[in-house]
């Protein structure tokens, strides 16, 4: 008997993997020539970033450092709660640096908004949000994004570091998830 393969439970592919990572690359590139002669800090948003943060630093020429920060904002579904903690904070000043912060979805734009206010405060030189997909339809506060992956309708979706119940994050393609996963 075959084994069961993640994939299966996709009922459609929006972005393949290849897409993905000629879009990370693309915006690699971007980042390089934006930030010439600047070390740039990547703050990756835990732990839905892990995917994108790997495969950017990766894409970039410059010197590149990251860190880390985890906020809770979904429980283990699919609603967003508008109530944002801090689970884990950053290990290094970010004074007088030039971030960006990786995310790997933005939805309601509401856990990033207190985020970037959260960082702001904390004196950095610039302060920029690269995501990975953003649902444009699903916006409830408007947060201003320097480097968009792709826009996406608005539906619910994993793989590429994205979840469901913390599951399909190790999916290379992005997709839905077919109506039997909730259920
Ligand atoms: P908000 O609504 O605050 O939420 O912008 C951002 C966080 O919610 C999660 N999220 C998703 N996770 N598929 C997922 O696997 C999705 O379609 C989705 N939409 C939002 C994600 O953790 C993101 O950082
Ligand atoms: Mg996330």
């Amino acid at each position: 008997m075959d084994a069961a393969d993640v994939a299966d439970d996709l009922e459609k592919v929006l972005f393949s993997s290849d897409q993905i990572q000629a879009r990370v690359a693309e915006i690699a590139a971007l980042i390089d020539a934006d930030y010439q002669g600047r070390d740039v800090l990547l703050v990756g948003v835990l732990n839905g970033a892990v995917m994108v943060m790997s495969d950017l630093q990766r894409a970039m020429h410059s010197h590149v450092e990251m860190d880390w920060m985890a906020v809770s904002s979904y429980g283990s579904g699919m609603q967003s709660s508008g109530v944002v903690r801090i689970l884990k904070d950053l290990s290094v000043d970010i004074e007088g640096r030039d971030v960006i912060v990786v995310e790997d979805i933005i939805d309601t734009g509401l856990t990033l908004s207190y985020l970037m206010s959260n960082l702001a405060s904390r004196g950095p030189a610039s302060l920029e949000i690269m995501t990975m997909f953003r649902k444009p339809d699903a916006a409830q506060i408007d947060v201003p994004v320097k480097y968009v992956g792709f826009e996406i309708p608005n539906e619910f979706v994993v793989g590429y570091g994205l979840d469901y119940a913390g599951r399909y994050r190790n999916l290379r393609d992005v997709g839905t998830l077919a109506p039997h996963v909730y259920s």
